[in-house]
């Protein structure tokens, strides 16, 4: 028998109609090969957010897009997406998408939460830790050669046994850090929140008391109108002096020009802040403050929770854009009920 070349049947009719899927910005594998069996996929694989104009360009043809918490997705660049019906945000945070605009236009919106949670609060943890014990401190003294040997009331830091934690905003990574504080410390948990959680010992409270009450104050509520410059030179001027401000949820939820001001006046002990006013930048005169430890950003950047992210936020678009199937968290399921 002679060799014959194998018979190749091309199912044209399914490859005219596989939807169009576009991620604007590189993210763990594990996502992406989800995507790719049920679309026409599409990666920019650039180390930088997207720039605006691409954006606009780029969304015109496709029908679903995973964006990122810098990419702004207003009503311009949705009416840009004629065909757009899911914008699947690769973070739990989404004040960087206009929800209502979505929703009139019939757009889903996802995100990933639960699967950073352990991630955040281990990082707000750190943070507590790194400013409380000033490690941050002692390892820039390290480097630069400056220890001038030990002394009894040589960088003194902070014992978080039993202390009290104010937790502003006590959904799953507040209430995730209370549990780690009270294990790890036998701290006292008190938060602020719209509603009750009835979880451990933990008690709740109004702001002013929190404040007042708080050896730590740790924020983790998302950022909107009520929430912008929650924390502002007030409520610092409420906070116990030898209390610490802790931020891993948004930056503009703090008054930053006003947390500098307290750290440079001896208002708060210190802070730790993994999100800024003005990111990439963080406020001129930080850098000066050896009483607040920094971070950019990456309260959820370990390879368990992007991998996870990235997991959700293809499994999102799927169960939208693939009759059958189902999307994990959507922030406006009422668009899909229609
Ligand atoms: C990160 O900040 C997120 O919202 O996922």
């Amino acid at each position: 028998m002679g060799h014959r070349d194998p018979i190749v049947y091309l199912n044209t009719n399914t490859m005219a109609t596989r939807k169009k899927v576009f991620v604007t910005r590189e993210i763990p594998e594990v996502g992406l090969k989800m995507l790719e069996e049920h679309f026409d996929l599409k990666v920019r694989r650039e180390d930088s957010p997207i720039p605006r104009e691409q954006l606009m360009e780029e969304i015109k043809d496709y029908d679903g897009i995973i964006t990122i918490l810098t990419d702004k997705m207003d009503s311009e660049v949705m009416d840009n997406a004629p065909n757009l019906k899911i914008i699947s945000a690769f973070a739990v945070g989404y004040d960087n998408i206009q929800v209502p605009e979505a929703t009139k236009r019939g757009i889903a919106v996802g995100n990933t939460p639960e699967v950073l949670t352990q991630s955040t609060a281990e990082h707000a943890l750190a943070l507590i830790m790194s400013v409380a014990k000033r490690t941050n401190e002692g390892d820039m003294v390290m480097r630069e050669d400056s220890f001038p040997g030990w002394g009894p009331m040589y960088m003194l830091g902070t014992e978080l046994e039993g202390k009290t934690v104010g937790i502003i905003g006590y959904g799953r990574i507040g209430q995730k850090l209370g549990e780690m504080m009270e294990k790890a410390f036998d701290c006292k948990i008190i938060y602020m929140d719209h509603s009750e959680k009835s979880t451990g010992g933990a008690r709740k409270v109004e702001l002013d008391e929190l404040l007042k009450e708080s050896d730590i104050v740790s924020i983790h509520v998302p950022l909107n109108e009520h929430t912008r410059h929650f924390i502002g030179e007030k409520e610092l001027k409420q906070m116990k002096k030898t209390a610490y401000l802790i931020n891993t949820a948004r930056g503009p939820v703090v008054d930053e020009e006003a947390l500098l001001k307290a750290l440079q006046d001896g208002t708060i002990r210190g802070a730790g802040m993994d999100v800024f006013e003005k990111e990439p930048r963080r406020l001129a005169g930080l850098e000066q403050c050896k009483n607040v430890v920094m971070t950019p950003h990456t309260a959820s950047a370990t390879w368990e929770a992007r991998s996870k992210m990235s997991e959700i936020a293809a499994k999102n678009i799927i169960g939208v854009l693939i009759e059958g199937e189902k999307p994990v968290a959507i922030l406006n399921p009422e668009v899909l009920a229609k």
